[in-house]
């Protein structure tokens, strides 16, 4: 098994798809070993691609205020991406990509070993939960595979496109802190 850190450097020399052509910085994903919840998000846009760093422009601030507003900070979270590489011009990943990618994916979370798993937006969703998953109609739904509680909410750039989809938003947060709040007693 690597260590997150042996990972990552194979992640950031990782040329397995065309997306590594137009990479600035693969993003590998922060966070440690510690965090018992994972959020996965769909891709690296432009701030993330030239820092290195996940959710870093607009819909990571928004991110960090939705962690505020359930008392959680990064330092509680481990935060990746269904793909490691920004997709040009923000597109959505094509299958391809996501499948030569998703292995770093199995192996972040087997060596994280997360108790809960917050699928950000369809495409994280579709990648984990299920293939046709409709992110209007299933997301705030607890999923169990496992040891793993799974479950979709609204990805932030979504949220930051159409305000109307703060209020379910906020209800998932609030869902997902009273199962951060449960398997944290119990540990
Ligand atoms: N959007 C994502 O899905 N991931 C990031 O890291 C940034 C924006």
């Amino acid at each position: 098994m690597y260590s997150l850190s042996e990972l990552e450097s194979i992640v950031r020399k990782c040329n397995r798809c065309l997306l590594s052509k137009t990479r600035t910085h693969a993003v590998f994903g922060e966070g440690s070993t510690e965090n018992i919840i994972m959020f996965i998000g769909e891709g690296p846009g432009y701030n993330e691609d030239k820092q290195g760093k996940p959710f870093v422009g607009k819909a990571g601030e928004l991110f960090d205020k939705m962690l505020a507003a359930i008392d959680l900070t990064r330092k509680d979270v481990y935060i990746t991406n269904i793909v490691k590489c920004r997709p040009p011009n923000n597109r959505n990943p094509l299958e391809s990509e996501s499948e030569k990618c998703i292995d770093y994916l199995r192996w972040q979370v087997k060596i994280v070993d997360p108790d809960i798993i917050v699928c950000l937006g369809a495409v994280a969703a579709k990648n984990i939960i299920q293939k046709d998953f409709k992110i209007t109609n299933k997301r705030g739904t607890w999923y169990t595979r496992g040891k793993y509680n799974i479950m979709a909410t609204y990805h932030p750039a979504a949220i930051l496109r159409d305000s109307n989809k703060k209020r379910d938003a906020w209800e998932d947060f609030k869902s997902i802190k009273k199962m951060y709040d449960k398997i944290s007693k119990e540990i």
